[in-house]
């Protein structure tokens, strides 16, 4: 058996070990576990859609990585019988790259933007006319006798998905007919989508071990899907197959995820900011541990401050007595 990385659950890309993500995303909007608001929401907008035999208005998911913004786009499409074609913000450099992508769009698809708030600005002032009025202003020659052509495009739904709403700006914003936020998901629900996932993978599990794969998830389901396939590796080695507590537990303890979910990275920033007097700037800490700022910020903070373990102050990255006895555990 290979060693379990700890970092890897928390990645963000599908790891080559998993076969994607795609084999346990769900595959109808029915299957979406949790999530009620923003769900009933959606069906009822495509619904209506639909039955006006209109595209849809454009979407914009915000939350943490791994809530299921991605999935959620590919169930709309599915769920309006179109095409999904993605891109990623920072993919789009030049506004050519967009230009590209827009004019290729069949009637009614849907054109999902992942990173949204990593949109460069031109790009993005050029999707606004794009989004309202469904045109395109190409410049040809750019100068003081500048021609531009204009382009009509076919009608689109614009999904986007962003780990920082604050990021956008306003008049972007705005062009969003449906905002919906994901927020983390509560243990129950990742239970159950434990469960399912168990089910497609094909192995065993006990109630009590799906409950902690759950409460050591920070809920996400991608990181409940990415523990459960480390502990089918350790059960397939040390448990007949089957994930008893006594299999998850061990797993957790491989994978270095304690009682509080945290993994030794989280550990790294806790110590890091105790050991400067209790307060540290994010670059500060970023350096010390070795990570990037943005990940950080994204992936690691959210949970800690959840927990209670780190404040966010003008004067930095707090850490709370909670904090402190996490880092030492
Ligand atoms: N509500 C859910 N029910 C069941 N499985 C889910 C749910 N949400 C997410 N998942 C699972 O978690 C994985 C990650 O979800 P997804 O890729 O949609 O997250 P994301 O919000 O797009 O993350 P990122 O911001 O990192 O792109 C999916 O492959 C799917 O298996
Ligand atoms: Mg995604």
């Amino acid at each position: 058996m290979g060693d379990l990385v700890t970092e890897e659950v928390l990645e963000r890309e599908a790891l080559p070990s998993d076969g994607g993500d795609n084999l346990l995303r769900p595959q109808r909007m029915a299957d979406f576990v949790g999530q009620r608001k923003v769900v009933d929401n959606l069906s009822l907008f495509i619904q209506a859609a639909k039955s006006r035999g209109e595209t849809m208005d454009h979407v914009l998911f915000s939350g943490m990585p791994g809530l299921g913004k991605t999935t959620l786009a590919h169930l709309i499409a599915d769920e309006l019988g179109v095409n999904m074609h993605a891109a990623s913000g920072p993919m789009l450099e030049k506004p050519g790259d967009l230009v590209g992508i827009l004019t290729r769009l069949e009637p009614g698809a849907v054109l999902f933007i992942d990173e949204i708030h990593r949109l460069p600005r031109s790009a993005e002032e050029f999707l606004y006319s794009a989004m309202e009025d469904f045109y395109l202003d190409v410049v040809l020659e750019p100068g003081i006798q500048s021609r531009s052509v204009r382009l009509s495009l076919q009608k689109f739904t614009l999904v986007g998905a962003t780990t920082r709403e604050g990021l956008l700006t306003a008049p972007f914003r705005a062009r969003f007919g449906v905002l919906e936020r994901l927020d983390p998901y509560p243990e129950c629900e990742l239970a159950e989508i434990v469960l399912r996932s168990a089910v497609r993978l094909g192995v065993g599990i006990d109630e009590v071990a799906c409950n902690l794969v759950a409460a050591r998830s920070r809920g996400t389901p991608r990181i409940a899907n990415r523990i459960l396939r480390r502990l089918r590796d350790v059960a397939e080695v040390k448990g007949r197959g089957r994930i008893s507590v006594a299999v998850a537990e061990e797993g957790l303890r491989m994978l270095g995820i304690d009682a509080y979910g945290l993994t030794e990275m989280d550990r790294r920033i806790l110590r890091c900011i105790a050991e400067h007097d209790g307060a540290a700037g994010l670059k500060t800490v970023a350096v010390a541990v070795g990570e990037e700022e943005d990940t950080i910020e994204d992936t690691y903070e959210p949970h800690l401050i959840r927990q209670g373990l780190l404040r966010k102050t003008p004067r930095g990255r707090v850490i709370t007595d909670r904090g402190r006895e996490a880092a030492a555990a």
